[in-house]
This record gives structure tokens, C-alpha cells and sequence, in this order.
């Protein structure tokens, strides 16, 4: 019984011409799309900083703009090598207009929260349906969005503890170009291997 459970599963998730399920290229497409999104949304978010004269803030935006791109096409070489299609994803609907600065650090952490989700599902899909290589290649992602979250939180509490007051919001604006430094940190219960 095991036995050719076994073997359905293992027809299933690697073929001659492919090592991904059409179920598990699909997720991964979707994947592509919301780190896509992220970018797309990083980036809108860099623009409004710098109209709006944060130009730390920006250049921070602009390099993790940068950065989810390279996300997204970490994952077009990981379905095309496995005998997938990437698809190159539609964007729209993003944001052009934010209220504040603060509220940018708001959206960027529950945004990143929300990919941290869509990441788990699929490991559990991979784990569930014994792609292990797949399973692997998202372990990367898992790290990453750790220290997505640490970073965005940090950033919040950048508001708490300086205050937007006087001089405060320039201050945190200086003070948020410098929030790769603090996840590449190596230290208790900190961060690891210095990909941000
Ligand atoms: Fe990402
Ligand atoms: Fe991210």
C-alpha cells in the first residue's frame, strides 16, 4: 500500500521532462508574482520618499526594490531548470500615494508577513507531496523572510523610540539607511548570514 502510494507520488512530482508538479510550477508562478509585487511596491514607495525629500528612506527603497527582483528571478531559474515555464508576472494596482513615512514602514511589515505566509504554504505543499529539492531551494526564502520581518519591525520601533517631533522624523530618516547594518548583525538570537 505504501509502496504504490510511494511510487504515484514519485511519477507525480518527477517525470522524465520535469522535476516540479504542474501544481507546485503554479505556486511558484505565484510566488514569482508577489515578489514582483513587493518590488513594484518598494519601488513606488522609494519614489514618494524622495519627492517627498526622505532621501535616506529612499535610497533604502530603491536597493530593497532591487532586491525582490532579484527575489523573483532566483525563482525563474529554479522552474525553468526544472523543465518549468516562469511566466513573467502582471502587475498593477500599486499604490502611488502614502500618507507618511511611518505609514510606509506599516505596510511594508504587514506586507512582508503576508509573503512570509505565502512562503510557508508552499513548503508545506512541497513537504506534503515529497519534493524535497523544492523544498530546499525554499529554505532560502524562509531565512529571508525572517529577516524581512526583523528589518520592517525594527523600523517601527526607529518611530517609537525617536519620535516624529522637531527634528525626530529626520533623524529616523537617517536612521532607517542604516537598518541592513542592523539585521547583518551577527549576535543573540540575531541574524545570520548577511543576505538581506
Ligand atoms: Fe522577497
Ligand atoms: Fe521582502
Amino acid at each position: 500500500m505504501y509502496n504504490s502510494k510511494y511510487q504515484e507520488m514519485k511519477k507525480q512530482t518527477v517525470t522524465k521532462t520535469r522535476s516540479l508538479t504542474i501544481e507546485t510550477e503554479k505556486k511558484l508562478n505565484a510566488q514569482i508574482l508577489l515578489e514582483g509585487q513587493s518590488s513594484a511596491y518598494y519601488l513606488s514607495m522609494a519614489s514618494w520618499c524622495d519627492k517627498e525629500g526622505y532621501s535616506t528612506s529612499a535610497e533604502f527603497l530603491y536597493r530593497h526594490s532591487e532586491e525582490e527582483r532579484q527575489h523573483m528571478l532566483k525563482i525563474f531559474g529554479y522552474i525553468n531548470n526544472a523543465g518549468g515555464h516562469a511566466l513573467q508576472p502582471v502587475i498593477d494596482n500599486i499604490p502611488h500615494q502614502f500618507k507618511s513615512l511611518h505609514e510606509i514602514f506599516e505596510q511594508i511589515l504587514e506586507h512582508e508577513i503576508s509573503v512570509t505566509y505565502s512562503i510557508n504554504d508552499i513548503v508545506d505543499h512541497c513537504f506534503s507531496i515529497r519534493d524535497f529539492a523544492t523544498f530546499h531551494f525554499l529554505q532560502w526564502f524562509v531565512t529571508e523572510q525572517r529577516e524581512e520581518e526583523t528589518l520592517a519591525r525594527r523600523a517601527l520601533e526607529l518611530f517609537d523610540l525617536i519620535g516624529e517631533d522637531g527634528v525626530g522624523l529626520w533623524t529616523i530618516d537617517q536612521e532607517l539607511g542604516k537598518l541592513e547594518n542592523f539585521v547583518q548583525k551577527p549576535g543573540p538570537g540575531g541574524v545570520t548570514d548577511g543576505v538581506v
